[in-house]
């Protein structure tokens, strides 16, 4: 085995590599649970992988078989019904898993200087995620599938010009058709999954580079031993390879009940008008994303003019990407911010929630007015941080991880 090990290594620099990434990988010792979405990011991402590839084994990309071919995995395919179930859940929980992943990065700073770039390939993956989930709920040919698609590049031709002619182009037809579903069935399964794939791999490059953060925001490498180890680091591997394995577990008892026993979890992972097959003619009464997109849906439906809607919904996106330049605090953690940051995240969550479920439920003139005030107030967050973050009272941070 040495031998064997030795051979390879002579060639290609895997022990090297290990070393790098796992067993001389110092990572600060005060990771908390709010530190698992990572690794659970790249599981739900291996789930996705495998479960795509045996379900395109049997499903079918045209406009006459997609619905018919999703029912025959469902009910003849053996263990067809596992696999679908796997890749549907699976996209709820990815997007589940990614929020509570971005939000620790919010919490603790960890877009701060110096890993503005890992933040910059996190928000990457996530609008490409994005994509990926919009164009695989075409797949199974459902009315939803079928609306939502309609619904969502439509808005592309509110752009002012070039707006008609952009939606015919991306749907390559003058409807959502059976050449719509083609394309996005050869972007769903082949060409988005390995720009994400790609994507994971210079998010953990980067962040190898300068090094995780942690709850406290402390630079461990500013605290080296007479060896150059940071005083509060412990190699990735084995401690906290090990350790990752108790949250993977526990993810994976919460997942295999919700996919054994709440696969359409009441409509909101698989909404309930996908089980009747699409109808060019027939639009359904309410039509509503799945529930990971519906904050920036209720934010779309909020604005009145259909091209400033579009430029709400995607500034709601696109100021994420600029927020390692927003935060002007000297500290990173939030155990350390002042009051003013503590209250503006708590707005940001509490807004983000509330817009989920009022993208969801049917607009009345109430739920419109008060998706206009949470829009506000999601916005506020970032647009005024630049400024609370700077006047507002940190607390002092110690020199060495606490707890
Ligand atoms: C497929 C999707 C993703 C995968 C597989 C992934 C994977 C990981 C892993 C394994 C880590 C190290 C462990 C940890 O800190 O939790 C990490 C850290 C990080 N990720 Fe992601 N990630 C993904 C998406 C995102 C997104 C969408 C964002 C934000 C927009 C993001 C922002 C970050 C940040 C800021 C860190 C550093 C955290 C720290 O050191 O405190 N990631 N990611």
């Amino acid at each position: 085995m040495q031998k064997l090990i030795k051979w390879v290594d002579d060639r290609l620099p895997i022990v090297d590599a290990f070393e790098n990434h796992m067993s001389k990988y110092y990572a600060p010792k005060n990771f908390n649970v709010w530190y698992i979405f990572g690794v659970l990011s790249m599981l739900v991402l291996v789930n996705q992988l495998l479960t795509g590839i045996w379900l395109t084994m049997s499903y079918n990309p045209t406009s006459e078989g997609a619905f018919a071919s999703v029912e025959y995995i469902m009910r003849d395919v053996e263990y067809g019904w596992l696999l679908r179930y796997l890749h549907s859940t699976g996209a709820s929980a990815f997007f589940l898993v990614i929020y509570l992943h971005m939000f620790r990065g919010i919490m603790y700073g960890s877009y701060q200087k110096p890993r503005e770039l890992i933040w910059i390939f996190g928000m990457t993956i996530y609008l490409v995620l994005m994509a990926e989930g919009f164009m695989g709920y075409l797949l199974p040919w459902g009315q939803m599938s079928y609306w939502g698609a309609q619904v969502i590049v439509n808005l592309f031709g509110a752009i002012p010009y070039i707006g008609d002619d952009l939606s015919l182009w991306i749907r390559g037809d003058y409807l959502i058709s059976g050449v719509t579903l083609n394309r996005f069935f050869a972007l769903h399964v082949v060409a988005l999954p390995i720009v994400i794939l790609a994507l994971v791999v210079l998010h953990i490059l980067a962040l190898h580079t300068v090094g995780s953060n942690n709850p406290d925001g402390i630079e461990i490498k500013q605290n080296k031993d007479e060896n150059g180890i940071p005083l509060d680091g412990i190699p990735f591997h084995p401690y906290y390879s090990v350790h990752d394995i108790v949250g993977i577990v526990v993810f994976l008892f919460v997942f295999c009940g919700v996919v054994f026993f709440f696969p359409e979890m009441g409509g909101y992972f698989l909404e309930k008008p996908n089980f009747e097959p699409a109808n060019p003619l027939k639009t359904p009464d309410h039509i509503a994303p799945v529930w990971y997109f519906t904050p920036f849906y209720a934010m779309l439906r909020a604005i009145p003019d259909a091209f400033l809607g579009v430029v709400v919904m995607g500034g709601a996106i696109a100021i994420l990407f600029v927020l390692p330049w927003l935060d002007r605090s000297p500290v990173k953690s939030i155990r350390y911010k002042g009051m003013f940051s503590k209250i503006a995240l708590l707005l940001l969550i509490v807004s983000f929630v509330i817009l989920g479920y009022l993208g969801v439920v049917v607009a009345t003139p109430e739920r419109t007015l008060l998706a206009r005030i949470l829009t506000a107030v999601y916005f506020g967050f970032f647009i005024l941080m630049p400024w609370y973050s700077k006047i507002e009272k940190t607390k002092p941070v110690p020199k060495r991880v606490t707890g």
